[in-house]
């Protein structure tokens, strides 16, 4: 098999044009023509994304006995905001261009209108990102409510309560997967930058010594998180963020940057938030939110350590990452090499032809399979155009059964990397692919 890896120039308008035209991700609204920077996301893609949170929820939550989850509301009143310093600071600063009246990120052009590559601009004002809306029927001051522009505050505000409906202490974790929208000046490079997206958050909670230790901790677990999930070394790398660039909570953070294909650009932030938003929201509720040590009789607010990603911006770094044309058999494929437990499908079911008796044999192969892979079945075409089908949308095994597999109860499986293919008892074949997949079984 030879390699031959696009160029990264062309990478972004390959995958764009993959997962329109094979279901992943479409242009929100597109039949009104589109709302800019929305997506919507198609059978394949909410597979994947919901195998994005699973790996995430997994590794953050079910897997350990330190963190637990909580799903909090969207709507938020202004004092949450007011506390967290939202309104306030979290602005961009914006520009207008003065030939063409394009408006800009000031920290995003470099002094040059992208649109008309005039130098003229207004002077920067701050924009706030809040989406600011109404809660109930008054219009008016006190009916205020805002989208969170990230999962956080959620989880700064039910602090007491998880503490001493868990019986927590430090270190411990809450972690968060949900909808935050920001009002982004430009929005761009397909879903890498949306005003609605979805976020994987965990705020860690620790003793104000363990800080440092944690926020490495973190940096290096999550770092190899996409590496076990298939992201190349080469592609990712670290990127501390210098003191002037701090957020306006942060006493340091370093991003996890992914390889797209403008540049290495924020992947995933690991952010040490030391007692900022704890102090924040007990001064402004006026609620206590610290932790009593029974055993040093010490109280002390933690510290906050928190590894926070994009589910719609990790799912565009693994597709671009898993991109791949190569050549099987004299003929140029295109193959999604994803991870299996975050491909779409993990199984498709191939009859080799639509005779009855194979498919009798394919309606038992699905039953025993369904509980445990999500599957696909296909029975129109050539195999070959079945398997080049397949792999484009990245389904990392083929079953395919065909006229001896009623008598010797056994079928094909292809692998989609190796093309390989080996016949496997029916009897055996969750065992076979739940090793290769992954995944328990149930
Ligand atoms: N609670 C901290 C926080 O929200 P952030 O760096 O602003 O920090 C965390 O966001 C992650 O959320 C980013 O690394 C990125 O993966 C994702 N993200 C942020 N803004 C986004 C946007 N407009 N569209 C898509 N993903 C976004």
């Amino acid at each position: 098999m030879k390699e031959s890896p696009p160029a990264p120039s062309d990478l972004l308008e390959k995958v764009t044009n993959l997962a329109k035209r094979r279901g992943f991700i479409f242009p929100s609204a597109e039949i009104y023509g589109g709302f800019r920077s929305a997506y919507d996301y198609g059978p394949l893609g909410v597979n994947v994304l919901r195998n994005v949170r699973d790996a995430w929820w997994r590794s953050m939550v079910q897997e350990r006995s330190d963190i637990v989850g909580i799903e909090a509301a969207i709507l938020g009143p202004p004092a949450v905001w007011a506390a967290s310093g939202h309104l306030d600071t979290f602005t961009d600063p914006l520009v207008d261009c003065l030939r063409c009246r394009e408006r800009w990120r000031e920290d995003k052009i470099d002094g040059v209108c992208p649109n008309c590559g005039s130098t003229n601009f207004t002077a920067s004002r701050a924009f706030n990102l809040m989406f600011k809306t109404q809660a109930g029927p008054v219009e008016g001051e006190g009916a205020t409510a805002y989208l969170r522009p990230e999962t956080a505050q959620g989880i700064f505000t039910n602090f007491a309560n998880v503490l001493t409906t868990m019986r927590r202490k430090p270190p411990f974790g809450i972690a968060q997967i949900g909808k935050s929208f920001r009002n982004e000046i430009t929005p761009q490079n397909y879903v890498f930058r949306t005003r609605e997206f979805e976020q994987m958050e965990m705020e860690y909670f620790v003793p104000p010594g363990d800080a440092d230790q944690w926020y490495r901790y973190w940096l290096e677990t999550r770092y190899q998180w996409y590496l076990d999930y298939g992201i190349p070394d080469a592609w990712l790398r670290r990127h501390e963020h210098a003191p002037e660039d701090l957020s306006h909570y942060s006493r340091g953070t370093t991003d996890i940057e992914f390889l797209f294909p403008w540049g290495f650009d924020e992947l995933e932030g690991v952010a040490n938030r030391g007692d900022y938003d704890l102090t924040q929201h007990a001064t402004h509720s006026g609620v206590a939110l610290d932790y009593f040590d029974p055993t040093t009789h010490e109280r002390y607010t933690p510290y906050v350590i928190e590894p926070a990603v994009g589910v719609t911006r990790a799912t565009m770094a693994f597709l671009l990452a898993a991109y791949h044309e190569d050549e099987v058999a004299g003929e140029v494929r295109t193959v999604l090499r994803l991870d299996p437990r975050l491909a779409p499908y993990q199984v498709a079911v191939l009859p080799l032809s639509k005779k009855a008796e194979l498919e009798t044999v394919s309606s038992e192969l699905l039953e025993r399979l369904r509980p445990h892979f999500v599957c696909d079945y296909d029975l129109t075409q050539s195999i070959g155009r079945r398997y080049r089908r397949q792999d484009e949308i990245g389904t990392p095994f083929c079953v395919t059964v065909d006229f001896e597999s009623e008598n010797d109860r056994a079928v094909t499986v292809r692998d989609r990397d190796t093309t390989v293919q080996e016949r496997v008892a029916l009897d055996e074949l969750v065992a076979y692919l739940a090793a290769k997949v992954g995944t328990r079984t149930r």
